[in-house]
């Protein structure tokens, strides 16, 4: 009799863990319940153009410390809207009937998307398409409702907080505002959490609308108190008082086109203006998804997947991983797929924050 086979794959943005994952799934199903795992390429550009490979224990081997996937991953690639140049035109196609119809050829138990908020939005569609899916919730922004932590957002907190550490000696021997730009996207974890990590003295988060006004009197108080330096943590998607977010581009192919980035070189600027204080940027980009994943999250992407593969195993589909009070829980798709985990403003890291005495560019 043909083994049984799971199908995976890797969709948004890489980042540490991933790889981990791709682990923990194929060796579970090989070593737990003797299936066969189909790894898809480049996220669900694989799905739709039939781009695959069966993934043996010898190529889930090596690579729990890798970063990125090696699958591949796309952020663009949608069955529902599928983008074809015809012509010289540029059109959406609906091709999820294609993909349904690979999934079904492959006699799929079930599929598991590794993913964030895109993903687990294209997942859900499927799902109700008739394929059987689990979701393992990834990204470093943390910002999927139902789980308390995805992986990938410890190493990319770990860095975050290494950059703002390094930045400390030449803000103070150089008497310099060093502001430091980190991702996130709409949600500020990232920058409140490694803001306080590497004692950060103002922290700017896209939930909280900053006053550049209480910045900069913050930043003169510093001085007055014989502090003449300042570091700046400044998430991405941070926005003045009634004022926008800043875009560092916008990639028209991509459901979410919008790519935030640059709003700390405008502070920097108000801040230099204001206060005769020398201002450096620095924007650590997407140095934060790459490299090792941290121990955390090799530890946190092994659990996801051997849950996914019980799931899996149990025939319980549409569901995502969940990690809620230290424990792997099922989540229905539903309660993930289109939503955005923001950091509350009753949140202990902002009470937190405040207590220690750092500015969040609010009185
Ligand atoms: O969602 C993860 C993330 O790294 C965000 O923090 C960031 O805004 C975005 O992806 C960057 O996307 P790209 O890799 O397409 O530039």
């Amino acid at each position: 009799m043909s083994k049984k086979r799971v199908g995976i794959l890797t969709g948004g943005g890489d980042c540490p863990g991933l790889n981990a994952v791709i682990r923990g799934v194929t060796k579970s199903a090989i070593n737990q319940y003797e299936m066969e795992v189909v790894g898809f390429h480049d996220g669900f550009a694989g799905l739709i153009d039939g781009r695959f490979t069966i993934l043996n224990y010898e190529m889930a081997s090596g690579i729990l410390t890798q970063g990125g996937t090696i699958l591949g991953t796309s952020n663009k690639a949608n069955p529902f809207e599928h983008i074809k140049t015809v012509s010289g035109k540029t059109e959406k196609t609906d091709v999820s009937d294609g993909c349904m119809e690979l999934y079904n050829d492959l006699a799929l138990e079930a599929l598991i998307c590794v993913g964030g908020d895109g993903t687990m939005t294209i997942a859900g569609k499927l799902a109700e398409k008739g394929a059987n899916v689990v979701g393992v919730p990834k990204t470093i922004d943390k910002d999927l409702m139902e789980t308390d932590i995805t992986f990938g957002f410890d190493s990319a907190r770990f860095i975050a907080t290494e950059a703002i550490d390094r930045l400390h000696t030449t803000a103070q021997s150089h008497h310099r505002v060093m502001l430091v730009e980190v991702m996130g996207r709409n949600a500020g974890w990232l920058a409140l959490e490694s803001g306080i990590a590497g004692g950060g003295d103002v922290i700017l988060i896209p939930e909280i609308p900053y006053d550049i006004n209480e910045v900069i009197s913050f930043v003169r108080k510093r001085t007055r108190f014989g502090k003449r330096f300042s570091i700046v943590v400044v998430s991405e998607g941070a926005k003045p008082i009634g004022g926008d977010q800043v875009y560092q581009k916008i990639v028209k192919d991509s459901p979410d086109p919008v790519r935030l980035g640059g709003i700390s070189h405008v502070i920097a600027n108000q801040i230099e203006q204001e206060t005769d204080t020398e201002c450096r940027v620095t924007i650590i980009g997407h140095l934060q998804r790459g490299g090792t994943p941290t121990p955390f999250d090799r530890l946190l992407a092994t659990q996801f997947a051997v849950k996914a593969m019980e799931l899996v195993a149990k025939k319980h589909f549409n569901q995502v991983v969940a990690y809620k009070g230290g424990e792997m829980v099922p989540v229905a798709l539903e309660k993930v797929a289109g939503k955005q985990r923001l950091v509350p403003k009753n949140s202990p890291f902002i009470q937190v924050a405040k207590a220690v005495g750092t500015n969040l560019g609010v009185a």
